[in-house]
């Protein structure tokens, strides 16, 4: 069976977390620890094949970094100098789409149309269509040609069709546009992925929820706007990051008002949540109240206490983690960039702090235990950041740096966006304070 994963903005975060998460044994999502087969990757999307069928909707509430889960239903040669539109003029017969894309339902249909690139260059080159009377036309043109090529033939056949269209100069609907015109429920969203010589078709099983995201987020009772609060896919994806098995436990000593607490009980996880300041462990025991009602989760799987993480392990005597996963203090943060020499100064005072908390880690962490671990990395321009010197004080203390992703498949997924020491970066266009997402493991 193939699937394909479309990626979030950060797309190698993204990646690196669906790696993870689809290479670990876990039964109830139907995976048995295999290497991942990838059968194309871009900066869009990530199509694998699995032995068997994935539990697509179980998948899709784990994984903070994908949009939408497909299920490639057909591949189809294309020559490079054709259109999309081209490669598919036969392709929409009424028995294909009652077939693959709208078995489950009868009646009026609404079907959307997303086209996702394999080969970024289609985007930028003008479209085979394109001549001197009409030069404008592009890539942008083909989610309309190919929606009107399957709604003619519906509509030919007897139904009723709504098309449901991306906005101008955007290729793919968004989830929430998804969602909202219920095309999982009474249609299908058809996704067309675009290479040079190949175009698959595919059907959406799945889309993220956006609304749920959303009230994870901004509906809890107790936010900390100076602190800063890691968004929850962001803290999901660290948590899957860390390879733990459902049911151990983890713990974030720098947990704030608790989201990773929060992500981590979602993901099955026992959770232990610390943090210096007293009113962020009385935010946190307030959130989780309200969580825990919310979202149906048992009692005595979290707790909190207010503690310094560079004495954490006096905490822990009874009880035992097996991986750290934590937004640790960012420092200041900033709306321009700031000074060189602030940057040092901010660095050379995270580095002691860390120096001190990994320290006291290595008496908690079982050996193999990791630290999945946002360190701040300041924004200079696009693509461009100053991290922390060196990570050679972790190594020193007795961690092995883990790679995000494999340096084989690094070299064979050249569109990644990894730092010189393979962590990638998690930014946001209106914020100079980025966070670089580090992998450590206890020798
Ligand atoms: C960026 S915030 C974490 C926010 C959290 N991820 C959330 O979403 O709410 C960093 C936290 O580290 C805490 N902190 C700073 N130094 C600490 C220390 N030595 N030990 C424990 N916590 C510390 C701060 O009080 C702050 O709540």
């Amino acid at each position: 069976m193939q699937y394909a994963f479309v990626l979030g903005r950060v797309y190698t975060l993204s990646l690196a977390e669906l790696i993870a998460v689809l290479e670990k044994a876990d039964p109830a999502l139907n995976l048995n620890g295999d290497p991942v087969k990838i059968t194309e990757a871009s900066e869009e999307v990530l199509i694998v094949e699995t032995p068997a069928p994935l539990k697509a909707e179980v998948l899709q509430k784990r994984l903070g970094g994908s949009i939408k889960i497909l299920q490639i239903v057909d591949t189809i040669k294309k020559r490079p100098q054709d259109s999309v539109n081209f490669a598919l003029k036969h392709y929409f017969r009424p028995s294909t789409l009652r077939k693959q894309f709208l078995k489950e339902y009868k009646g009026k249909i609404q079907i959307g149309m997303s086209i996702y690139l394999l080969d970024p260059e289609l985007a930028r080159r003008p479209s085979p269509n394109a001549s001197e009377k009409n030069p404008q036309i592009s890539i942008f043109t083909e989610p309309k040609r190919i929606g009107m090529m399957a709604k003619k033939t519906l509509t030919e056949s007897g139904y009723s069709v709504r098309l449901v269209l991306p906005e101008y100069n955007s290729l793919a609907l968004a989830s929430v546009v998804v969602t909202k015109n219920l095309l999982l429920q009474k249609g299908a969203e058809i996704c067309i992925l675009a290479g040079k010589e190949v175009v698959y078709t595919a059907k959406t099983l799945t889309v993220q929820d956006f609304e749920d995201y959303g009230r994870r987020d901004y509906q809890r009772p107790a936010r900390d706007e100076k602190q800063g609060m890691i968004p929850p896919k962001v803290a999901q994806i660290m948590l899957n990051l860390s390879g733990a098995k459902a049911g151990e436990t983890l713990l974030d000593p720098f947990c704030g008002i608790g989201t990773m607490v929060q992500e981590g009980l979602l993901l099955g996880y026992r959770m232990l949540g610390s943090d210096i300041n007293k009113q962020a462990i009385k935010g946190s025991e307030q959130n989780l109240e309200w969580f825990r009602n919310r979202y149906k989760i048992a009692p005595g799987k979290y707790h909190f206490e207010t503690a310094d993480a560079r004495h954490i392990h006096k905490l822990l005597e009874t009880q035992k983690i097996s991986s750290i996963v934590s937004e640790s203090t960012l420092g200041p943060i900033y709306s321009t960039y700031p000074k060189k020499s602030e940057i040092d100064t901010n660095f050379s005072d995270l580095q002691t702090l860390y120096r001190e908390t990994f320290k006291e880690f290595l008496k908690i962490l079982p050996a193999g235990g990791r630290i999945v671990i946002c360190i701040p990395a300041y924004r200079r321009g696009k693509d461009e950041y100053d991290t922390l010197p060196s990570l050679d004080w972790a190594k020193d203390l007795g961690y092995n740096c883990i790679d995000l992703i494999s340096p084989v498949l690094a070299k064979k997924l050249k569109f990644l966006k990894l730092t010189a020491r393979n962590t990638a970066i998690y930014d946001r266009k209106d914020q100079i304070v980025a966070r670089e997402i580090a992998i450590f493991q206890k020798q």
